[in-house]
């Protein structure tokens, strides 16, 4: 069974005004896959991904088929939900500001799941932040820090050890490195990369830009208004793009590349499959 099967998933407006934002789409991970979801900006790829985890805003609603770690989330309880938020799957947002409280400490923010979920407490609890942290690079002393004492790469790291605490299967990432500068978003693709394969977590990493897309994922689902316009492996998307818009998005990559002097891992097999 897949960890992860959508089937003809689209959302609506409630009011059922206007086309679907999101309209049929499908696609599977199984444990330790990696997809990467790549569109235009208000193609729908946040939304697929909050649909996938139950967290849609209150004026939309999905329809289709989530099957995540078994439990159907769509038209899901939110007892049921609990339940699968942080076992089954994790998100890190684009601003890891989203998930952090600005008024408590990071140590004490990474505490929380580890003790709610993994039923850790005193020594035990002390020594599990330690090893979150150092499992993120970052240094102990974070632990004691605001989180507008630290930098916005470590913060997005403390995010990451949050979502990591309870050990998902699956780990949702919509542009993780977006907000970051050029140089701490590599070091961040390079710790999401090494995260996922030493816990065998399967990826939906969402991105607008095919360069960073790759250094991650080698299977995409090209979105565009709301459509899967594209899905196969990555290289294979490269080398022929079909439709109008994967060829843009391909001809943008490239024109990065060239200008950053990066060549997407596209064959590198030694990623997760
Ligand atoms: N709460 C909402 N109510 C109504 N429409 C919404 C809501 N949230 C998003 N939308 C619309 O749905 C579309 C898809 O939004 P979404 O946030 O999924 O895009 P995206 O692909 O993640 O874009 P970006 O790259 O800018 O993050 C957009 O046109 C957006 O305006
Ligand atoms: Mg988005």
């Amino acid at each position: 069974m897949s960890l992860l099967s959508v089937s003809d998933l689209s959302i609506l407006l409630k009011s059922g005004e206007g086309q679907p934002i999101v309209d049929r789409i499908s696609f599977a991970l199984e444990p330790g896959q990696r997809l990467g979801l790549i569109g235009e900006s208000g193609s729908g790829k946040s939304l697929t991904t909050l649909a996938v985890t139950g967290l849609l805003p209150p004026g939309l609603r999905a329809t289709g088929s989530v099957l995540l770690d078994g439990t159907q989330v769509i038209g899901a309880r939110d007892r049921t939900l609990d339940r699968v938020r942080g076992h089954a799957a994790a998100v890190v947002f684009q601003e890891p500001s989203t998930a952090l409280d600005p008024l408590m400490r990071l140590g004490k923010q990474i505490a929380e799941p580890l003790r709610r979920h993994r039923g850790l407490r005193g020594a035990a609890l002390r020594s599990a932040v330690a090893a979150a942290l150092d499992e993120v690079a970052l240094p102990t002393r974070v632990a004691g820090a605001y989180p507008h004492e630290v930098s916005g790469g470590q913060r997005q790291r403390a995010a990451i050890a949050m979502a990591l605490a309870c050990r998902p299967k699956l780990l949702i990432a919509d542009e993780p490195t977006t907000a970051l500068d050029v140089t701490v978003q590599a070091e961040v693709l390079a710790l999401l990369d090494r995260l996922a394969a030493a816990h065998d977590m399967a990826l939906l990493f969402v991105s607008h830009d095919l360069a960073v897309i790759g250094k991650v994922t080698d299977e995409v689902l090209v979105l565009s208004q709301g459509r899967a316009v594209r899905t196969g492996p990555l290289a294979e998307v490269l080398s022929n793009p079909g439709d109008d818009y994967t060829r843009s998005l391909v001809a943008s990559a490239r024109r990065l590349d060239a200008a950053l002097d990066l060549t997407p891992e596209v064959s590198d097999d030694s990623r997760g499959a």
